[in-house]
């Protein structure tokens, strides 16, 4: 068993899975596979007992999402309590939901920021990501709803094998919206997104383009004296060296997932651990206490080629979800690692995929419809 080694401090930012409801479909979705399984969300009092607790720790950042958080009704008063506790709040949403009026009544809640999020430049090929013909059109009006609220305006594009080629075109449509920062985020592979990654992964050469383009954008953007940061992630599975995931397990972030049940990263759930629940655990016992949160703190959990490695105390093991998902062991080295005996394999599988043409398979949500009724 590990040495626990909670830090001196409490999380530093909270995620709130408020619902796993959504009216998309986004193949690249990072909620688990089963999330129609967990139907039983926190209540109003209990999200605002949730917040109250991680403030108490010294927690800063609250971040809304799901799933689709606009689909709690009490989300002005969940947003409106985080701002009396002194929360800086964001609310990560499709955008689908989203009226002029709630944008509004958000703000006057004292909602901070809002990021939407958008699946390609044009409705069409939108419309067959997200399975919505409504989406796109829907996202581009509450765009400018937002920035006309005076929000800070931040758009997040999940790239993939599918969008990527308009990168030139979504740059285009984030700078006429008018955004301040725009996050091209290649998928990261967890939850519907692993299960499609076959499909999703762009290839090299699309990945080499993507990036010269958004270099090219940024000097044009800097030409222009026009203020919009591009951020460009690349996929983890592209990498030598590992994501210091989470900034290490259990050392500032917590995420409480719609159920209740506390989570060190919002995939955590797929790994074979016991998580504790915030309607029987007081957070602070969790962040401290629980098996879970302690698991892979510290290093002593680390595999030898870990414990033996300078880079540790900066990427502090990698991502323990991703050496889960592709070594079936989460204390493995993340198999990203160039040292990792898994590293090759993966590359390999990586390059036999690149041609494959599979079928995405689309977030299936017809039990959150039911859900959807229910409450
Ligand atoms: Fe869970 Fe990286 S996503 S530890």
């Amino acid at each position: 068993m590990p040495t626990a080694k909670f830090p001196s401090h409490g999380p530093l930012w909270l995620l709130a899975e408020l619902t796993y409801r959504c009216p998309l479909q986004c193949a690249y979705c990072s909620n688990p596979l089963d999330f129609s399984q967990y139907r039983n969300e926190l209540t109003t009092d209990e999200w605002l007992s949730v917040l109250r607790q991680a403030r108490e720790m010294g927690a800063a950042q609250l971040g809304f999402s799901g799933g689709e958080p606009l689909v709690r009704r009490d989300l002005e008063a969940l947003v409106s309590y985080a701002r009396e506790l002194g929360f800086y709040t964001n609310l990560l949403t499709s955008g689908v939901g989203l009226t002029g009026k709630r944008v509004n009544t958000l703000a006057e809640a004292g909602l901070d920021h809002i990021q939407i999020s958008l699946q390609a430049a044009d409705p069409e090929l939108s419309a067959i990501l997200a399975g919505s013909q409504k989406a796109h059109a829907n996202k581009l009006a509450m765009a400018r709803a937002v920035k006309a609220a005076g929000y800070p305006m931040v758009l997040n594009v999940v790239l993939h094998r599918h969008n990527i080629d308009q990168i030139d075109e979504l740059i285009a449509l984030c700078d006429e919206l008018g955004a301040d920062a725009v996050e091209l985020a290649n998928c990261q592979y967890y939850g519907w997104a692993f299960l499609n990654r076959h499909a999703l992964l762009p290839t090299q050469e699309q990945l080499i383009h993507a990036e010269a383009v958004t270099e090219r954008w940024r000097d044009k953007l800097a030409r222009q004296g026009r203020q919009m940061s591009l951020l460009f992630v690349v996929p983890d599975y592209f990498e030598n060296k590992p994501k210091p995931c989470m900034g290490g397990w259990g050392s500032i972030f917590m995420a409480v997932a719609p159920d209740g049940t506390a989570l060190p990263c919002h995939s955590a759930r797929e790994l074979p651990l016991n998580f504790p629940n915030t309607r029987d655990t007081p957070l602070a016992d969790i962040w401290r206490s629980s098996d879970a949160f302690n698991a892979f703190r510290g290093e002593d959990w680390m595999s030898p080629l870990c414990q033996s490695c300078d880079e540790r105390h900066t990427d502090h093991g990698g991502c323990r979800c991703q050496a889960y998902l592709l070594t079936g062991d989460p204390a493995a080295t993340d198999p990203v690692c160039q040292y990792s005996a898994q590293h090759e394999a993966l590359v390999a599988s990586l390059k036999s995929t690149q041609t494959d043409e599979q079928a995405l398979i689309p977030r299936q949500h017809r039990q959150s419809q039911i859900i959807c009724r229910q409450t």
